[in-house]
């Protein structure tokens, strides 16, 4: 649902102007200096993009799907580490508190997320639950007004910088399942939280990910979200639904940068006495990479028509993940072929998106895991 055409079109016009003049040329810079420079998160932060999905009411852009998804595509056509830190902000950082959080939770977070005065993030994964989220072995025991978180967070994102964390965590340990688990804001600063050393990671250099390690962490009882227990495991899941949108929508953008990328040089780059853009297999490559993307960006507008119409978009959100993760794979790949051995160089800004992208087909869920979650849906739904 778009709410104000005009509106809409200037952001997308300022964005673009931002992602031309200021991220592109600095691409080379986040990537070496493996963190995004002080002055651009400030420009972000002045954008509002820290509070892009965030409900006007609590000082964000409030845009709906739709919405979210344009913008996305637009800063995909960047490195990806520039969205992360302002993505996994107001995306699965701020969704749990907003999906299922109290009203007195949401006012006293939720406008200094809005803002990026504090940076949060999403803190599911554990060194043995990765795709097995359920299996999660983090506790939460209660002790009188607070409980006492004990175990450790992996590869999360903003983990270095966040001042807030949503946690996923066992408050029944005799319930190893889903229903045994609850979700949890803890304040950056309680006693009892160690961040581990920022993870080397093969791409996205400038987005950070850590252990985060909660050794009787003691947090208060009112700071389980939606006060209730058992809760937390579908409060995940309905946060990953909106999070596999916005990441396809991502994908889509990494993806049509590509295509100029992959154009560009193809049209500059002479063999065999003529460009190599008017050779029939390079055409192949190009025609395919197009109209993959195209495919993408359809798929992603579509389902996020659906889930302003409020439908259950849990399938189309994962059947977006999974193609459009796997179409930039192609695309990338496709990209750094085009560009021959100038592609395997690390000038090229091809190099850098093609080990960039391989990890949308892992987080937020891996292409097996939406393949399992819409497998899973259609057979529920045909019996
Ligand atoms: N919305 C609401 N509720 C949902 C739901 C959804 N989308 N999906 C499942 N549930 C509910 C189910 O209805 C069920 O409820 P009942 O018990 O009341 O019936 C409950 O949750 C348990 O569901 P399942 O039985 O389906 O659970 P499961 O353990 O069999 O499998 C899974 C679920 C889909 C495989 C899930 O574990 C999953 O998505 N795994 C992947 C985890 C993932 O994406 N990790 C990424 C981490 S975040 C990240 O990458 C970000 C970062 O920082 C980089």
């Amino acid at each position: 649902m778009i709410r104000d055409q005009e509106l809409l079109d200037q952001l997308l016009d300022t964005l673009s102007r931002f992602v031309r003049e200021r991220l592109i040329p600095n691409e080379a810079r986040l990537a070496e200096e493996d963190a995004v420079p002080p002055e651009i998160l400030a420009e972000m932060k002045d954008m509002g993009l820290f509070g892009l999905s965030i409900p006007e009411e609590y000082g964000g852009l409030g845009l709906t799907m739709e919405e979210e998804a344009l913008v996305a595509m637009e800063i995909g056509k960047t490195s990806p580490a520039f969205r992360s830190v302002f993505g996994t902000n107001n995306g699965i950082g701020a969704q749990g508190i907003l999906i299922d959080g109290s009203d007195e939770q949401k006012a006293k977070y939720v406008p200094r997320l809005a803002t990026g005065e504090i940076i949060s993030s999403f803190c599911l994964t554990e060194p043995d639950s990765g795709s097995d989220a359920a299996s999660l072995r983090t506790t939460a025991i209660r002790d009188g007004d607070h409980y006492v978180l004990n175990g450790t967070k992996r590869y999360i994102t903003n983990g270095p910088e966040a001042d807030l964390f949503t946690v996923m965590a066992r408050t029944d340990p005799q319930n190893k399942g889903a229903g045994g688990i609850s979700a949890f804001i803890v304040e950056g600063d309680t006693p009892g939280i160690h961040r581990g050393p920022a993870d080397k990671k093969m791409g996205q250099k400038g987005a950070h990910t850590c252990d985060i390690i909660f050794d009787n962490c003691r947090v208060p009882a009112e700071n389980i979200i939606g006060g209730r227990e058992g809760k937390g495991f579908k409060t995940a899941m309905k946060v990953l639904d909106r999070g596999r949108l916005h990441i396809s929508a991502v994908c889509v953008g990494v993806a049509e940068r590509l295509v100029e990328e992959s154009l560009r040089f193809a049209m500059e780059r002479q063999q065999f006495g003529c460009a190599l853009a008017e050779h029939q297999l390079v055409q192949a490559m190009l025609a395919d990479s197009k109209t993959e993307a195209y495919a993408g960006r359809t798929m992603v507008m579509d389902a996020a028509r659906r889930k302003d119409a409020e439908e259950d978009v849990s399938t189309l959100a994962s059947c977006a993940k999974l193609f459009c993760a796997e179409m930039v794979g192609r695309v990338a790949d496709r990209a750094v072929q085009i560009h021959g051995g100038a592609g395997y160089m690390a000038e090229y800004a091809v190099e850098r998106f093609y080990r960039d992208v391989r990890l949308f087909r892992i987080y937020e869920g891996t292409t097996q895991i939406q393949q399992l979650v819409i497998a899973r849906n259609m057979v529920r739904e045909a019996q």
